[in-house]
């Protein structure tokens, strides 16, 4: 068995070397052909998968922006990730075997993203993926999960075309469809407003697809789209957009994009007189978002997965222990990123104990039968799409003048 077990190895290895060069070069087409021929290998060669896992360890691969403009997603992730990890160790482990992670910075970019997670499965043979966050970079890995039949769980990835890439992808959080309903309704129905202008960005799925199902909602609600208009993440200057914005007079501005753009474009739309609410989605969820868009936030709104201040005694727990861990101002709070890594591992570490294994084709045939697990961010039930049915919130920015800010809950919206 061991002779096998080493052959089985070596073959593998062989097999990821000869492909390597022409799975990074020829990206997502040729990644589905490439894995293929490595799951093949893998289902052969059944040892060969999880070359770099000890008998009395389970190796998990993370990916997600440890850097770059929307590093907050990564880092919050792997806090979250890590103290669950922790958790499930010191309560014995999974199986008898102590879960160990290896994590990867994608720096927010699509094909790192793919890159680092071709590397997770090759080199470190994981039997299963934690991430991304940003819809575009799981988009970009997940083919490769797929092709090799690894299972990903994403914790935050919203945009409906992720877990479409195959039955190996699953996510613990809401999808956009929903996502812009909630704030479509909030906007129609709690602010009453009539005329919203949009500002997407143009190089993210999740900003189009959020902005789309936003603007659908809202107009099916009587509302009236001023101007729908966009950016290219990485834009610093938005004084062309937001004057054409000014010039339609909105009562309102959907700005469904990441943190960084958002902080920015708060600034200078206070800055050209627009006083009216802005509003966004999950992206804004950054204590950098305060930093950088300071009071200009204030009278602003987003939807989320989760507040802090929701009574609910596992979130409370969470909380507290996060802040125990992690440290204890206002920058280490867990935000969505970090409650939503927390549960996905959980989930993940769930369904390897109902599997009784920890193989990924084990662990995919369970993970698709997720009901009723109750975590920090609610009850966790994956549906046929293998996505999470799960209430949303809507939270208030509050800055003060030091750049101190906070989010107030304003109201949960059931699914
Ligand atoms: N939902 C966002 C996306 O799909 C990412 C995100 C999740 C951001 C959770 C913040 C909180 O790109």
């Amino acid at each position: 068995m061991k002779i096998l077990g080493l052959h089985a190895s070596n073959r593998t290895n062989e097999l990821i070397e000869q492909q390597r060069p022409t799975m990074i070069a020829n990206r997502t087409k040729n990644f589905r052909t490439g894995s293929l021929l490595f799951a093949t290998a893998c289902a052969l060669l059944s040892t060969g998968c999880n070359k770099k896992e000890s008998s009395n360890e389970i190796v998990i691969g993370e990916y997600g922006s440890l850097t770059g403009a929307t590093a907050t997603f990564g880092q919050s992730t792997k806090k979250g990730i890590e103290m669950a990890v922790d958790a499930i160790n010191q309560s014995g482990g999974v199986l008898g075997k102590k879960l160990r992670i290896v994590i990867e910075d994608d720096q927010g970019k699509p094909d790192e993203a793919q890159t680092v997670v071709t590397k997770l499965i090759n080199k470190d043979g994981v039997v299963a993926i934690l991430g991304e966050i940003a819809s575009s970079n799981s988009l970009a890995a997940a083919p490769v999960c797929q092709g090799s039949r690894i299972p990903m769980v994403s914790p935050g990835s919203t945009n409906p075309k992720v877990t479409a890439q195959g039955d190996y992808i699953f996510r613990v959080c809401f999808i956009d469809p929903f996502q812009g309903l909630v704030m479509a309704k909030f906007a129609a129905n709690t602010l009453k407003l009539k005329k919203v202008a949009i500002l997407r960005d143009i190089k993210s799925d999740y900003s189009v697809g959020l902005a789309d199902f936003f603007k659908a909602n809202f107009s099916k609600l009587g509302g009236t789209i001023a101007t729908d208009i966009s950016y290219s993440q990485g834009d610093k200057d938005f004084t062309a957009q937001l004057t054409a914005i000014k010039a339609q007079n909105p009562d309102g501005v959907f700005v469904p994009g990441y943190y960084t753009e958002v902080g920015l474009i708060a600034r200078q739309a206070r800055k050209l007189g627009i006083t009216v609410p802005l509003m966004g989605g999950d992206g804004w969820d950054s204590s950098k978002l305060w930093e950088i868009g300071g009071e200009a936030l204030n009278g602003c709104y987003y939807s989320n997965h989760y507040s802090v201040d929701d009574p609910n005694l596992i979130l409370q727990k969470f909380v507290k222990d996060y802040k125990a861990k992690y440290g204890s101002t206002g920058d280490s709070l867990p935000d969505a990123m970090a409650a939503l890594g927390y549960d996905a591992a959980l989930v993940l570490a769930d369904a390897m104990k109902r599997a009784g294994s920890s193989r990924p084709d084990s662990v995919r045939a369970a993970l698709a039968q997720t009901k009723g697990f109750m975590g920090v961010t609610g009850n966790t039930t994956l549906d046929s799409n293998r996505n999470a049915v799960k209430p949303a919130v809507v939270l208030e920015v509050k800055v003060d003048e030091k750049g101190n800010g906070r989010n107030v809950f304003k109201e949960t919206v059931a699914p």
